[in-house]
């Protein structure tokens, strides 16, 4: 089955060469997500570029010390601006549509021939105060985006006819 490249190529990449990240395609990638749909088209998004060496390594001592955060070119914090909204379903939408931005960041990261790896192993609270992100809101997602220094083995995934059905459960 052929899909886009860049879902085809892309595995969680936890090695990085330290190769800086280019300004503009670190652009790009944020660009992507900022196109990325969301609950009421309300974006309940910001987030944070973080390039600086020695931030970089606050975060990874946040995220209990994986070597990997620090050696990424950047990492990207997803920030949510209103964590009260619930859409008819019931489902708060903030992670929800942070996710989606994440999702299309990633693929944008693919394209532009660089790895990454979303990151949920983190102290919240040290890494909103490092950030100085306001009390009332929430780190969700860290995209770990840099120069790929490793081919992982693939990750598997439940077959399809597993995971899908036509019109029934
Ligand atoms: C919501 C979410 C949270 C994740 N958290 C972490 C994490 O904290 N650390 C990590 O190394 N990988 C993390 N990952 C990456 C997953 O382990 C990875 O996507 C999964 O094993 C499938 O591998 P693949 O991305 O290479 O296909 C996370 C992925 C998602 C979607």
């Amino acid at each position: 089955m052929e899909l886009l490249p860049e879902i085809e190529n892309r595995q969680s990449i936890r090695k990085f060469t330290n190769k800086t990240v280019n300004k503009e395609q670190l652009k790009r990638i944020v660009e992507a997500g900022r196109r990325a749909p969301s609950a009421k088209n309300r974006q309940p998004w910001r987030f944070v570029v973080i390039t600086d060496q020695e931030l970089k390594e606050k975060i990874k001592v946040a995220a209990f010390n994986q070597e990997y955060v620090s050696e990424a070119g950047a990492i990207i914090a997803a920030c949510s601006t209103n964590i009260d909204y619930r859409m008819p379903n019931g489902q708060l939408s903030h992670p929800i549509d942070i996710s989606f931005a994440m999702a299309f960041m990633m693929l944008q990261a693919v394209h532009e021939g660089l790895g990454t790896c979303v990151i949920t192993t983190f102290d919240e609270q040290e890494v909103k105060d490092m950030l100085t992100v306001p009390h009332s809101m929430r780190v969700i997602l860290l995209l770990l985006v840099g120069h790929t220094a490793e081919t992982p083995f693939p990750e598997s995934r439940k077959s399809f006819e597993r995971i899908s059905v036509f019109n029934h459960w």
